[in-house]
């Protein structure tokens, strides 16, 4: 078993194969955190130290003068009993009160990893893949009882973490924050690592130092959001790619999120991650268990490619499900940037005919095919078809692919609702809103009520109506603008604050009812690109559409900020036309190529355009994506040469057996007679002999991992080389 207790010390030990994570009870009943980072044996029963504060650190009992919970390191701290750090958890009492002590009462291990109810969660597919602690921890006064559940992997150097809060007492309480995971370091030294962006320039990586004092990032915009992703690491001022102490945190969620950072005037560090408390509240009535969502934390003593490593297995393998989690993902073309609204059938099929000839296994029919949408101004919510585009319905689309060998794949945007629609005119309290408040539209829509149940039942009732009637394989789920105005029509004034979560609920719901009904249908999630490209949409859907931005040298940025957690299996790419329509750049076609193979290749362009020349490149492409993608979707990333830190980007994607790679060089700007610059590989055999199929020559793995090669790259703005590399006997 991967966790050790030692009842006469107090001591838990939980061992992944290379980390450790230590907690103690400290005088009889305090959980406090011991220690979390590179494996050791045992022991650390007096690692925490102690010293006397001055009065303003309150004291539990006068004849300890050490012991305050001011200073104590804890797993999950509460507010209002001595400890002014933020806490993971604050209530409110009906009589008005908010002061909490949590003493730990019991704990349970168990083999395996229970669900998480109603949440998306990682899994274990036999029992002795992890083992979990339960520890329970309780507020005599209030009745309220918290179960912190630590599940320990035993081959990955993952340790999850959650808690369920139960009201023991006759009386409701309110919950005001409850975070996933909070844990304490007895140094401030680190520096935090997050994706930062906005529409189109989604997953900035960020690396800043720390200050006295809270920082963090979050949302409160009713999804994940572009803005911030719910990721975060703390790392040491050394750590790189491949070395240094990094401790990652991932939460698996797809609303508003916090990951915050308190630098603490004793000088330790306090990190806290899980549901964005700002306008958010949850009663709980007698009896009743919130749960919170997951938090999964990766400690790496490599860097971050290690840590990203760690966490593109496990959310590949133990994360994402179905029976597209380990399949070839297939290459897809898509109407969006070819046509936009403006298609008719006609239009789709001469789309088809060019793609399949190509080689593209895939047509997917965007936004535009439904009520009488011609723009972004109606429809959203009637899902039936637009008759005067597709007289032949999309029985009609999907049977002239079909013949021209091609699946079939469609768009919805089933959390919207357009004023101008027949849902809108039949149902107007449908959509989240506050009674005599505006009704903010965000490219001309609102959002449906998920909350609601009949709500979500419509929209299961009308997507299921399509996918019995209609060969539909693949489904890009859309949600294209965020929340304001968050109230719902069906909820008491006591619970209107729960409205987002809720939401988020229901929605896990839905997609759990279509996934399962629907298992032969590939879901790739999208909001307005990456707007919620995060963990807990990838249990349900095994890609996400990566940013509305198709620019190769933007996606470079991108890709790689998405690559920090998201495997290249999650990473739709897909080239599109130049100028690109985002950035209006002329980059050439073997670099949108090059770019777009780092993740699951598609293409977005008018393909009826493309010249001779043009179709037998997008055809190699094709060919060469087809020998290649089972290393890009399924083998190990390594990161060589940031886009952040030079004009240039760098991967490789190597087999897991390590007999085959691909690398890949791309940069921004050419410069006149400037360096040559030498890349070093990673994650080959030192011994083996590796053959470059476009060049034939033959290089050791210690020769390019050490010495590494000279970068053969044309002259030119956005030049770029590809390798593929075998292993020879
Ligand atoms: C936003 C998506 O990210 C695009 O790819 C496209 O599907 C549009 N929505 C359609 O409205």
């Amino acid at each position: 078993m991967a966790i050790v207790v030692e009842p006469k010390t107090g001591m838990f030990y939980l061992h992944t194969p290379k980390s450790s994570y230590v907690m103690q009870i400290v005088d009889g009943k305090y959980l406090a955190q011991v220690y979390w980072g590179k494996r050791i044996s045992g022991g650390l029963e007096h690692h925490i130290a102690y010293a006397s504060r001055p009065s303003f650190s309150p004291l539990i009992e006068p004849e300890q003068p050490m012991l305050s919970l001011d200073t104590l390191p804890q797993v999950y701290p509460a507010y209002g009993t001595g400890d002014y750090r933020q806490p993971a958890i604050e209530m409110e009492t009906e009589q008005g009160y908010s002061a909490l002590e949590l003493h730990v009462v019991t704990y349970e291990t168990m083999k395996g990893k229970p669900k998480l109810p109603g949440l998306p969660a990682t899994y274990v597919e036999q029992t002795d893949e992890a083992d979990t602690l339960e520890m329970t921890l309780a507020d005599s006064t209030y009745g309220l009882e918290v179960k912190l559940q630590f599940t320990v992997y035993n081959d990955r150097d993952v340790i999850t973490r959650s808690a369920s809060i139960l009201n023991r007492q006759s009386t409701p309480l309110k919950l005001n924050r409850v975070l996933s995971a909070s844990i304490d370091f007895h140094h401030n030294q680190f520096e935090l690592v997050t994706l930062s962006g906005t529409w189109g320039d989604e997953r900035q990586l960020q690396r800043n130092k720390l200050v006295p004092g809270i920082q963090g990032i979050g949302s409160a915009r009713g999804a994940s959001s572009h803005v911030h992703n719910p990721f975060a690491a703390l790392v040491m001022p050394e750590a790189t790619e491949t070395q240094g102490d990094v401790y990652g945190f991932s939460l698996v969620y797809s609303g508003n999120f916090i990951a915050q950072v308190e630098l603490s005037q004793y000088g330790t560090t306090r990190f806290g991650m899980g549901i964005q408390p700002f306008d958010f509240a949850w009663r709980l009535e007698a009896g009743e268990t919130f749960q919170t969502p997951e938090a999964v934390l990766v400690y790496s003593a490599h860097g971050l490619g290690e840590m990203s490593r760690t966490y593109h297995r496990l959310y590949r393998e133990r994360l994402a499900r179905g029976q597209h989690r380990d399949a070839i993902r297939p290459i897809k073309v898509n109407n969006w940037e070819a046509t936009y609204f403006d298609f008719d059938a006609e239009k789709l099929r001469e789309i088809g005919q060019v793609a399949s000839k190509c080689g593209i296994e895939m047509f997917v029919l965007d936004d535009g095919w439904f009520g009488k949408r011609d723009d972004d101004r109606s429809s959203l919510g009637d899902w039936f078809e637009h008759r005067s585009k597709l007289p032949e319905g999309l029985e009609g689309v999907a049977r002239s692919m079909n013949e021209m060998n091609l699946r079939f794949g469609l768009w919805f945007e089933p959390e919207m609702i357009s004023p101008n629609s027949e849902l809108y005119r039949e149902h107007p309290d449908w959509c989240l809103h506050i009674p005599n408040r505006r009704r903010s539209e965000g490219r001309c829509q609102l959002i449906l009520d998920y909350s609601r149940s009949e709500v979500c039942e419509y929209i299961y009732t009308s997507m299921s109506d399509i996918l019995r009637r209609v060969p539909v394989d693949y489904i890009k789920w859309d949600m294209n603008r965020n929340m304001t105005e968050i109230g719902s029509a069906a909820l008491p004034a006591e619970r209107q604050r729960e409205t987002a979560h809720r939401y988020l609920l229901n929605l896990y719901q839905l997609l759990e009812r279509l996934t399962h009904e629907f298992p032969h249908i590939l879901f790739e999630s999208c909001s307005g690109g990456g707007g919620r490209f995060d963990p807990g949409m990838l249990y349900y859907m095994p890609q996400t559409w990566t940013s509305d931005n198709t620019d190769a040298i933007a996606r470079l940025k991108i890709q790689y900020g998405t690559s920090m957690v998201y495997p290249s299996s999650s990473m739709a790419a897909h080239v599109s036309a130049v100028p690109n329509h985002q950035l209006r750049r002329i980059t050439p076609l073997s670099t949108r190529g090059n770019v777009a193979m780092a993740g699951v290749l598609g293409y977005e362009l008018d393909m009826t355009v493309l010249s001779a020349a043009e179709q037998a490149e997008v055809m190699e492409q094709v060919e060469r994506y087809k020998s290649i993608r089972s290393i890009v979707q399924f083998g190990d990333l390594y990161r060589l040469v940031s886009p952040f830190e030079t004009n240039a980007s760098s991967w490789m994607h190597v087999s897991a057996d390590q007999t085959a790679a691909v690398w890949v060089y791309c940069v921004a700007l050419s410069r006149a007679n400037g360096p040559i610059p030498y890349v070093r590989m990673q994650g080959l055999h030192p011994d083996w002999t590796y053959r470059v199929c476009e060049t034939g020559m033959m290089y050791k793995g210690d020769e390019l991992m050490n010495a590494g090669i000279a970068v053969p790259l044309a002259h030119g703005d956005f030049a770029s080389v590809m390798w593929r590399l075998e292993a020879v006997q």
